[in-house]
């Protein structure tokens, strides 16, 4: 999301008015085609049994173990007829109501530059391979893809009344790093985890982190972190349901109260959580006082 300092005011050279630029598919060399397999390779090995099932489905049924970096053409193709999403390409961040326009209208942007070799493991800004093998399976969901328009709408709103800060929880802590209750146990379905080799081990496994039952009002209260392992997660029962409380919500008197009231630290637990692991915070303090 574009909450970022280095978004430009308008569209840079060479791109549309509505910020899209062509995927330019034949232009990435063998050394970028390679960075993709390596990561495709890392972590689908490390996915199974950790990913939620319609994550799993969605990398299978849009075909993203074929070799390279995707060509957005194609994969559009398959997604438009699963869901009606196509996924376009943008030279980086583009603003917040640019960013929500293309989502209510089920278009997906994403970046088309991948990282370099010495930046497997972390970048700070979304490449094709945070956004595409990150977010992309989850768009093959039709719950999952309903859920994002709704969002997008939600954006245009959340940003006439003035609360995209809260808004942009809901995003951080679902669709980047959100947790399901699936019958088999815990499973991660946020981009920003299933596209980070150390994270979607931390996020399920390690003991420093919180897990908390989600709910909308707790989530759109909490800061998050933007530079490290998350110190909080939160776990959605299902899709269903996220889609359902946040489609049946009204935000705008929701968004009142909470602006009133103190935003929740990272890693504090509320009088209300639903408290599914309490974290140690080894990590974050060990971190802390390197
Ligand atoms: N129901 C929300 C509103 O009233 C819109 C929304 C739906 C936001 C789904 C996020 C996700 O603004
Ligand atoms: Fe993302």
């Amino acid at each position: 999301m574009a909450d970022e300092t280095h978004v430009l005011d308008r569209p840079p050279e060479g791109a549309s008015a509505d910020w899209t630029i062509p995927q330019d598919w034949s232009h990435y060399t063998a050394a970028e085609h390679a960075v993709w397999d390596m990561l495709f390779e890392r972590q689908a090995r490390l996915l199974p049994g950790r990913a939620s099932e319609a994550y799993l489905r969605g990398l299978d049924v849009l075909k993203l173990s074929k070799p390279g970096i995707p060509d957005f053409e194609e994969l559009s193709e398959r997604l438009m007829k699963l869901t009606g999403w196509q996924v376009v390409a943008v030279p980086g961040l583009v603003p917040d109501d640019v960013f929500f326009e293309h989502m209510a209208n089920r278009r997906f942007v994403a970046g088309n530059f991948i990282r370099r070799p010495d930046q497997l493991d972390y970048l700070q800004e979304p490449d094709v391979f945070h956004d595409v093998f990150g977010h992309v399976p989850m768009l093959a969901d039709p719950v999952f893809a309903d859920y994002l328009v709704a969002y997008g709408q939600g954006g245009q709103r959340a940003l006439e009344l003035g609360a995209l800060k809260h808004l942009a929880r809901l995003y951080w802590y679902t669709v980047e790093f959100g947790l399901i209750a699936e019958p088999e146990g815990l499973r991660i379905y946020g981009s920003g985890i299933v596209s980070s080799f150390a994270e979607s081990r931390f996020a399920l496994e390690d003991p420093s982190p919180n897990r908390i039952a989600f709910d909308l009002e707790r989530v759109m209260r909490t800061e998050y972190r933007i530079d490290d392992f998350q110190q909080n997660y939160f776990v959605i029962p299902s899709f269903d349901e996220l889609l359902r409380v946040t489609v049946e919500t009204d935000f705008a008197p929701l968004y009142e109260r909470i602006m009133a009231q103190p935003d929740i630290p990272v890693a504090a637990i509320a009088p209300d959580d639903l408290v599914l692991t309490y974290g140690s915070q080894d990590y974050a303090r060990e971190k802390a006082t390197a």
